[in-house]
């Protein structure tokens, strides 16, 4: 994880082997030349199913899909990781909770774009995205006018996307782009929301326990 990784450190683990069916590991190099060889991200090329499909940009070690998927057996879920160690940890922890409907994906969502099929997603979590400091660092952002068609076109109508940040600043630059888009609508009355989910991954636990609370917004795809 970019800036999680020098934060929250995750030990190095070997993949176990019942785990290797659920973790896939696209190069951005093999992606960039040939997409046409990789599967389509969608319910049917992932699980051989049609049911609704939530996907985690930027997943880390999983700790919040998990225990998503874990409520909702009838639903599939995807996290996208572009770090080895921490996708490997996912994939670890999806076998350790016996959970079959959770696919982690070890690439970088940059990538991904010609895989992307309309309206085929349910719900996206983009959860403490890495800041961008300097300007070197733009081309590592994820949320912006490119991110908001990729999800215009993506999510089923009805479909939403949750941003949360540790950076009030950040999550208030994200959302103001938003709110310009007539694609979208917050789901909710005020700016933002508090951030109380089942499960708190350790990035979160990590803020927590320094007093940072973070904050949420959520959008509808009109
Ligand atoms: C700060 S961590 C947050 C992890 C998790 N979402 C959570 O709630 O704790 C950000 C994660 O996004 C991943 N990431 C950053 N850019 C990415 C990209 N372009 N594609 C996939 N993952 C990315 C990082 O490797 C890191 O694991």
């Amino acid at each position: 994880m970019a800036r999680g990784r020098h934060i929250v450190r995750v030990k190095p683990r070997e993949l176990v082997a019942e785990a290797a069916e659920f973790l896939l590991d696209w190069t951005a190099e093999e992606l960039w030349k040939a997409p046409g060889q990789f599967s389509k991200l969608t319910s049917e090329a992932l699980f051989g199913n049609s049911r609704a499909i939530e996907v985690e940009i930027g997943s880390s070690t999983g700790e919040f899909l998990c225990a998503l998927a874990q409520t909702a057996p009838e639903r599939n879920f995807l996290g996208i990781e572009v770090t080895k160690r921490a996708a490997i940890e996912a994939a670890n922890q999806l076998v350790e909770m016996n959970l079959k409907n959770v696919r982690i994906l070890r690439a970088n969502f940059k990538f991904l774009g010609p895989l992307l099929q309309p309206e085929t997603w349910d719900r996206v979590y983009l959860h403490f995205p890495d800041p961008v400091h300097k300007h070197r660092d733009e081309r590592k952002r994820i949320f912006d006018r490119g991110f908001l068609d990729q999800m215009a076109s993506v999510l089923v109508k009805g479909g939403a996307v949750s941003v949360v940040s540790d950076k009030p600043d950040y999550l208030a630059e994200m959302l103001a782009l938003a709110e310009k888009d007539a694609r979208f609508e917050r789901t909710h009355a005020t700016r933002t929301l508090e951030f109380e989910p089942i499960t708190k991954s350790r990035f979160q636990r990590f803020w927590e326990r320094k007093g940072i609370r973070p904050g949420r917004f959520v959008l509808r795809k009109v």
